[in-house]
């Protein structure tokens, strides 16, 4: 809904102090005279998150290899633990989730663990709006299993670049195919996916689905267990607050702790059995016995404190505050940016029930003046062609601060300051 909202400054202001989560700003460190709002992208620095960390590098020092089972939290479990502690966060048991790897990394251990093909059942069913590693991995995995990703690799089509549409990705499930795997939210134009509907009618089906949760999680709260997924990944350097390349999460449904992870690796053993050194794996039977290696302990431990702030502020109500911010953001732009000289859009669905976190803001200069804003300290992100991606993150951004930048945007264009930049895009945007 984005009726209510008023276009003023004191508005902006009077929804700053009804604002039950203001206080959750003060835990984290907002780069000074900046407004963020690329948390979507990566999340800031929360200071619960330093001494988790400093008491792992203190462990090291003092403890050395003893950390892995007398350190406070005992890094041996330590990515159980953290999965259990983020299980709240989408509706899982705690022992369905862990932390462990990257997103990219979990995509392939978790869809070759589901890919089964058989017969002429054998085709993957993605989106042409798909982040394009979850492409990339989808691709090299039908290659190594001997398949052709250009027959086999089914990808659901958009009719504007923006959005799928549930029913048109549920047409495509038929007998030849093997797995559905689909982002949560599309990481442009942030519509965020029908996840119980879209597993219900895979498994109607006898397909196996799993989802890529990164810019979900955190975010919009799920239930994996009731809506009986069977797996997913998600990033922990988003929403998650976790700092950059910090240890990613996978779901694996319990009703699969008995099938056998595709990628082998000694710290998915039994944990009571991973040093007898056998050559025989044992997968341990839960989310744990899908992880490969050695946990990434220093990156892992900024998420025991930003979770906690989580289960603190309740994701319910992060949910309810991110749908009130992205709703004024979209009654700003509507109201003030889509006039002539302005001619921005909005290109993020209007329904609460179909959006994620972020705003997707179209302009056929979006890439200059993204450079406009930065420039203004300002941090929104590009994304090609035409979107400014703008993510208020509840924990810590300001209803002011969404009126600041739309105040920003108007007054670039006003003095045609977008045009001093390059149309160059850096390595990074
Ligand atoms: C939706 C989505 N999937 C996958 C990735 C890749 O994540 P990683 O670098 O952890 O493999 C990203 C990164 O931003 C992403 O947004």
């Amino acid at each position: 809904m984005t009726t209510g909202y008023e276009t003023d400054e004191a508005f902006a202001r009077k929804l700053d102090s009804e604002d039950p989560l203001a206080r959750f700003r003060d835990r984290f460190y907002v780069p000074k005279g900046t407004i963020y709002l690329d948390g979507n992208s990566l999340g800031l620095l929360c200071k619960d998150s330093e001494s988790p960390l400093h008491r792992v590098l203190d462990e090291w020092r003092v403890l050395g290899i003893r950390g892995w089972l007398e350190a406070k939290q005992p890094w041996f479990y330590f990515a159980e633990e953290l999965g259990a502690m983020c299980a709240g966060l989408v509706g899982a048991h705690p022992n369905e989730v862990v932390a462990t790897g990257t997103t990219t990394v979990n995509i392939h251990q978790l869809v070759n663990t589901f890919y089964r093909p058989s017969g002429k059942r054998k085709k993957i069913i993605a989106d042409e709006l798909d982040f394009p590693s979850d492409i990339y991995a989808l691709k090299s995995i039908l290659q190594l299993r001997g398949m052709n990703p250009n027959e086999d690799l089914i990808l659901a089509q958009s009719a504007d670049g923006r959005f799928l549409e549930e029913h048109e990705i549920i047409n495509l499930m038929g007998e030849e195919t093997a797995l559905v795997f689909l982002p949560s939210v599309l990481y442009r134009s942030g519509q965020l996916l029908d996840i119980q509907r879209l597993t219900e009618e895979a498994h109607r089906r006898n397909i196996p689905i799993g989802f890529d949760c990164c810019h979900s999680v955190g975010s919009v709260p799920h239930r994996f267990d009731e809506w009986d997924l069977d797996f997913a990944v998600w990033c922990s350097y988003k929403y998650l607050n976790a700092g950059p390349g910090s240890t990613a999460f996978l779901y694996v449904n319990k009703r699969h702790f008995n099938r056998e992870p595709s990628l082998a690796g000694w710290f998915g053993c039994i944990k009571e059995k991973q040093f007898d050194m056998s050559l025989r794996f044992q997968h341990a039977p839960n989310a744990g016995g899908w992880q490969i290696s050695s946990p990434a302990i220093l990156g892992s431990a900024p998420l025991e404190g930003s979770l906690r702030v989580f289960q603190e502020a309740g994701i319910g109500a992060l949910r309810d505050k991110s749908l009130r911010m992205t709703s004024y953001l979209i009654y700003l732009v509507d109201r003030l940016l889509t006039k002539e000289p302005y001619i921005f859009s909005v290109g993020t669905p209007r329904e609460e029930t179909r959006r994620g976190g972020h705003v997707a803001i179209e302009h056929e200069e979006a890439l200059r003046m993204g450079e406009a804003l930065r420039s203004r300290g300002v941090i929104p992100d590009f994304r090609p062609p035409n979107i400014l991606r703008v993510a208020p993150v509840p924990l810590y951004n300001r209803y002011h601060e969404i009126w600041q930048f739309v105040q920003h945007l108007k007054d670039i264009v006003d003095k045609k300051e977008y045009e001093r930049y390059s149309k160059t895009r850096k390595a990074i945007s």
